[in-house]
């Protein structure tokens, strides 16, 4: 398609909103036109863009006439309220929220993983889970290897992955601690600072949280793993400002040596592996905050499980789990030619 399309950023004034503002200029994403939206409360702010000043508009049914391709993080009922307003205007929106990752005719996508799924979308696209993106991109070319038999993840969550208000709190609350003054957390259900939080969203009925079930879910989806693959998550919140580690424990049906998986990882879309415990290299979250790659250490054979590995994997949750991945999805829906009439 030769037309460019015409986008709006809604929730451009969020963390994950202002990312997808600074990666779309970053990866020279091309539009005819552009707008960035919010709620009442922020709209009339003014931004720069590509050294241009726009006004952010508040979100409204109308304001979506003629848009091609939303990029929408303004959580879940926002989406839910305007995505049936953006489709039926003939638009396309990129969903950063939960609302519809697990609706069969929404796909599912991780850029470079499962780009082919795409094709099928009917005006909604879905944005995975932050913990689940960083692990896609890890688990895709070991699966196409040596197929995932068992997967056990342990995650290990930054505050940014739950908002600006979140930020704002783990600052706030170590403050209060260092120099002994009360702090009433109200973000989180404990005291973020000086804590790790074994809770992240709601308790389901099974005693896992809705966060853990979302990894569960969503990697069978974008892997096209069979529905009684066993895949177990523990996701815990940390106070660290940003970026996402996982402990993962995968089990294969082929034996695959943790030199293969390393030999493999380093020429794997999307990943850099920094990996000599000799020297006590390994990636941390300060590697990978602000940057692109999905960061992949500590690579060894599992002691429990049979053709099992065992590694561990960090990224930047604003970018690859969530802003990053929803600017390459536009870029793929353009190249591919997939908005509009398509
Ligand atoms: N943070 C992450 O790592 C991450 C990762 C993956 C997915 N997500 C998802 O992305 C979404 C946003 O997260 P965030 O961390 O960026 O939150 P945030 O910092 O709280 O920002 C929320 C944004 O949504 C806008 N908004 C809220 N209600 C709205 C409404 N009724 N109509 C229009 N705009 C509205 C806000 O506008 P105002 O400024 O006017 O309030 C703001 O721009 C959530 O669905 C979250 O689950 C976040």
């Amino acid at each position: 398609m030769e037309r460019k399309p015409k986008i709006a950023i809604l929730g451009a004034t969020g963390v994950v909103g202002r990312e997808i503002t600074k990666i779309t200029d970053e990866l020279k994403v091309e539009f005819e036109s552009i707008k960035f939206l919010s709620s009442a409360k922020s709209a009339g702010t003014k931004l720069t863009f590509q050294g241009k000043e726009y006004t952010v508009e508040e979100a409204t049914p109308e304001v979506f006439e003629g848009i091609d391709i939303v990029m929408a993080s303004a959580g879940g009922s926002t989406s839910q309220k305007f995505a049936p307003e953006i489709v039926k205007r003939g638009g396309l929106i990129i969903d950063n929220s939960s609302a519809f990752r697990m609706e069969k005719d929404v796909p599912l996508v991780i850029a470079g993983v499962n780009d082919e799924d795409l094709r099928k979308h009917k005006g909604i696209i879905a944005n995975p889970n932050c913990s689940t993106s960083q692990l896609m991109l890890v688990l895709k070319p070991l699966h196409e290897k040596a197929k995932i038999k068992r997967l056990i993840v342990s995650t290990y969550q930054a505050v940014s992955g739950a908002g600006l208000a979140a930020i704002n709190e783990l600052r706030e609350d170590t403050v209060a601690n260092l120099e002994g003054k009360p702090f009433e957390n109200k973000c989180f259900k404990k005291p973020i600072s000086f804590n790790v939080i074994p809770q992240i969203d709601v308790f389901c009925d099974n005693g896992y949280t809705k966060e853990e079930m979302k990894v569960v879910n969503e990697t069978k989806k974008i892997l096209h793993l069979d529905e009684e693959t066993p895949i177990s998550c523990t996701a815990a919140r940390v106070p660290v400002f940003n970026g996402h580690s996982e402990a993962v424990d995968i089990e294969f049906e082929e034996n695959i040596s943790p030199e293969e998986v390393r030999s493999i990882l380093e020429t794997a879309y999307g990943i850099k592996v920094i990996d000599n415990p000799d020297n006590f290299e390994y990636p941390t979250t300060r590697d990978a905050s602000g940057v692109d790659p999905v960061f992949v250490g500590r690579i060894r054979r599992n002691l429990a499980f049979n053709n099992g590995i065992s590694l561990w994997c960090v990224a930047d949750n604003l970018r690859i789990g969530a802003a990053l991945n929803t600017v390459r999805i536009c870029k793929k829906v353009i190249e591919m030619g997939l908005f509009g009439n398509k």
